[in-house]
């Protein structure tokens, strides 16, 4: 379980803030959904929970336990992270990257071997062609599913992923979406998943929450939103949207 309580962060001294009173609880299994347009804050919000980003001020607990009382190393092993814009080791090769933690934590060789190329296969890049490749080989697309490779190394209960699909064709995001879905189903992880893609957020989520200017607008599944929409923010967002998803969902289905 992930909570977090009247967490707030500002970068003036408390004259506007980027993170504004926001609290919510991710239950243990949920995917949630961190929808908000650019710089509505879902990037500081997600930094607060591994502690990349101190809040100003607020509580935010991950298993029940403040994570300022969690020594920092051992919460972000616990916590798969996907950075925006990947964040890869340059100079260590593909297989290298995704297996870090496993190094960190002492794995074997041949263990963080056999888990790279796992986990490359999962997410359909060919091990043989990929694994000792070096970052810049990669194209975007490739680089940020090797980033979410990563980011399951070690298994963790609790995935943070700031937009991991955001540079994906939309077929490669389609198919990566549904490998999500089917790896949240089996796997019971605990997933906050950022987006500014509506469309994303509808065939992803659980529950889904709007971030606007650092404020939480509305926490809900797809019919909350829809049907029983806390402002006209949210209802203007989602009225469009959700008749479009509609619309495509048919044609696909087709
Ligand atoms: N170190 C910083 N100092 C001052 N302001 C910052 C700092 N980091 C972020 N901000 C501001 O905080 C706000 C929220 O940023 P954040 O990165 O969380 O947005 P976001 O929702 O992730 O946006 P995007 O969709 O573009 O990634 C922005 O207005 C940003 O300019
Ligand atoms: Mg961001």
């Amino acid at each position: 379980m992930i909570k977090l309580e009247r967490v707030y962060k500002s970068y003036t001294h408390g004259r506007s803030y980027v993170v504004n009173d926001v609290s919510m609880t991710i239950s243990e299994g949920e995917f949630l959904i961190l929808l908000g347009s650019s710089g509505s804050g879902k990037t500081t919000l997600l930094k607060m929970i591994n502690r990349l980003i101190q809040p100003s001020s607020g509580i935010i607990e991950v298993d029940g336990r403040n994570i300022l009382d969690v020594d920092k190393i051992k919460l972000r092993r616990s916590i798969g992270y996907v950075f925006q814009g990947v964040g890869l080791f340059p100079h260590m090769t593909i297989e290298e990257n995704i297996a870090i933690v496993l190094r960190l934590e002492k794995k074997s060789r041949e263990y963080q071997r056999t888990r790279a190329h796992e986990l490359l296969s999962f997410v359909n890049l060919e091990p043989n062609t990929f694994a000792q490749r070096y970052p810049d080989e990669l194209s975007g697309g490739q680089q940020q599913r090797v980033g979410v490779a990563r980011a399951l190394a070690n298994d963790p209960a609790y995935l943070l992923m700031d937009e991991p699909f955001g540079a994906l064709d939309p077929i490669t995001r389609d198919e990566l979406q549904a490998e999500m879905l089917a790896l949240m189903k089996n796997l019971k992880k605990t997933l906050i998943f950022v987006t500014h893609d509506i469309f994303e957020a509808l065939r992803l989520g659980d529950r889904i929450a709007i971030l606007h200017h650092g404020v939480l607008q509305q926490l809900g599944n797809k019919d909350d939103l829809l049907n029983n929409p806390a402002n006209q923010l949210v209802k203007d967002m989602f009225t469009t949207a959700a008749q479009q998803f509609a619309l495509l969902d048919g044609e696909n289905g087709q």
